[in-house]
């Protein structure tokens, strides 16, 4: 059994490492002046005087405090921590690419538009669909941006009226969020009994007032909504929108297109899909794609090509506006894009297809373990990720999904999701992704196996952990479920 002890440095806070020096170099002050405005030029700023190597030293030590995807698996359903291509890296240093700047003419950077045009076609290959605009910043904001979408399309359309989203309980939390902070109620529907959306509580939930519908494909079951189609043909009906959470793309990537299922708006997760960091290991970004009718409402500026030339478009006619400044996260942006033409389309197919092996290899060993189950239809393929469920430990042991995710800590093992998606009672997401080799899987299981005869044998052991890291455990603010999903469809049979 493998022993794990983390580097455990008493690393002050930077602020705390020196005295707060708020004096800037004249010099600095000067030069500054030139180019910018009186007001505007910092006299003082407050950061601590540190020396170089001690600030090395400092980050250096909290790194060794940190895990990484670069240290062992990192399993967390639905946020595919993948393999970091460290080739891009290296390209990605010898660009010159700091050199530019995003007020430059789009004439004088002809090739860096280029990319960025060449990358937005591949999108388009993937998802199947017609347009894309790079600028969101995560899928979250993605999500928003596509809810914008909806609603001036319906504004557009004369149809302000429609202001209901319907999302699945089975639906990441920045689903309805995203639909809410667009102005929309939210209109929660259940599972069936296989972990699918409920076609009839779904037709039950249809109504003129249907803006659209927000749904991730595989679900965050790691379930394949089969009935895709029919749940594309039902929206569409009464002139509501499909949107796309793009969150569990690597599923299906190569093999199957969103917009083949119906959908007319999409994100891709640059940052789990793209094998691009993310967490807190930089920003992410979500790119949105449309089918033709939605193009002219895409965010401004717009990357075209006309005429032999890239151009920035700003005259879309029914445009939601600006959400980004410049173009998205181009470091992000330019990672995946590096990434898409190192792998090609044939890899692509095999990556995605390993991290649907590499998941059902894991669940496999996973359901054998005492006081794990598998929540909904147990004969139904899971696809990239699998959530199983602690409820029969926590009943037998007292041991909760959280005690022994803690106790993986103690192993130097990332635990998966937790508690998500919520239709589970303690609920546990895996997703190895493809990066994992089926030796670092075997060993998660056996030590997770472990975990699980200690609970059995003495729960103080897991639930006092974790005791290896340089930080315990801490305390944990919970909070009951928020009520932002109300109505549900049941309401809305009373609305006239
Ligand atoms: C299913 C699902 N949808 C949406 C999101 C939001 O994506 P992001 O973290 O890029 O904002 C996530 C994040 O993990 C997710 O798992």
């Amino acid at each position: 059994m493998r022993r794990y002890r983390q580097a455990k440095w008493d690393e002050p806070i930077i602020f705390d490492l020196g005295h707060l020096d708020e004096t800037i170099d004249e010099k600095i002050i000067e030069i500054t002046s030139k180019y910018v405005p009186n007001k505007y030029v910092r006299k003082k700023l407050a950061i601590p005087d540190i020396p170089k190597t001690r600030t090395i030293r400092h980050f250096m030590r909290l790194t060794q405090m940190n895990y990484a995807v670069d240290l062992g698996l990192y399993p967390l359903g639905s946020c595919t921590m993948k393999y970091n291509p460290k080739f891009v890296e290296y390209i990605l240093a010898q660009l010159p690419l700091s050199n530019l700047h995003p007020l430059q003419p789009s004439e004088t950077i002809q090739g860096f538009l280029s990319i960025l045009y060449e990358f937005k076609k591949y999108l388009c290959d993937l998802t199947g669909m017609d347009a894309f605009t790079l600028q969101p910043a995560a899928g979250a904001h993605g999500e928003y941006v596509g809810v914008l979408i909806i609603k001036k399309y319906h504004e557009v359309n004369g149809n302000s009226f429609k202001d209901e989203i319907i999302v699945p309980d089975s639906a990441h939390g920045t689903n309805p969020a995203s639909a809410k902070m667009g102005g929309f109620k939210i209109v929660e529907i259940p599972s069936d009994k296989h972990g699918l959306v409920d076609i009839e509580a779904l037709k039950s939930a249809i109504s003129k007032y249907t803006a659209g519908m927000m749904l991730t494909n595989p679900n965050t079951l790691g379930l394949f909504e089969k009935n895709v189609l029919e749940i594309s043909r039902i929206i569409h009906e009464v002139d509501g929108l499909l949107y796309y959470d793009g969150a569990n793309l690597n599923a299906i990537i190569g093999w199957a297109r969103p917009g083949d299922m119906g959908f007319d708006i999409v994100h891709v997760n640059l940052h789990k899909t793209l094998g691009t960091p993310h967490g807190g290991g930089g920003p992410g970004s979500g790119p949105v794609g449309v089918k033709n009718f939605l193009k002219e409402y895409l965010p401004i500026p717009y990357l075209d090509h006309k005429g032999g030339e890239y151009i920035l478009r700003e005259d879309l006619k029914y445009t939601i506006g600006k959400v980004h400044g410049y173009y998205g996260n181009i470091g992000v942006i330019l990672r995946a894009y590096m990434y898409l033409i190192s792998v090609g389309g044939d890899r692509l197919k095999k990556i995605s297809a390993k991290a649907v092996v590499n998941s059902n290899y894991m669940l496999k060993k996973m359901v054998k373990i005492k006081g794990v189950e598998l929540p909904y239809d147990p004969n139904m393929p899971r696809m990239h990720e699998f959530v199983v469920s602690l409820k029969k430990l926590k009943n037998d042991t007292g041991v909760t999904t959280r005690d022994v995710a803690k106790k993986l800590l103690d192993y130097g093992l990332h635990p998966p999701t937790i508690y998500f998606p919520l239709i589970v009672e303690e609920a546990m997401m895996f997703e190895p992704t493809e990066s994992a080799s089926k030796e670092e899987i075997d060993e998660y299981i056996t030590i997770f196996n472990k975990i699980i005869e200690d609970a059995y044998r003495n729960p103080s052991t897991v639930k006092n952990s974790p005791n290896n890291t340089s930080v315990k455990r801490i305390d944990e603010a919970y909070g009951s479920r928020p009520k932002t999903m109300a109505p549900t469809y049941r309401w809305l049979k009373k609305r006239a």
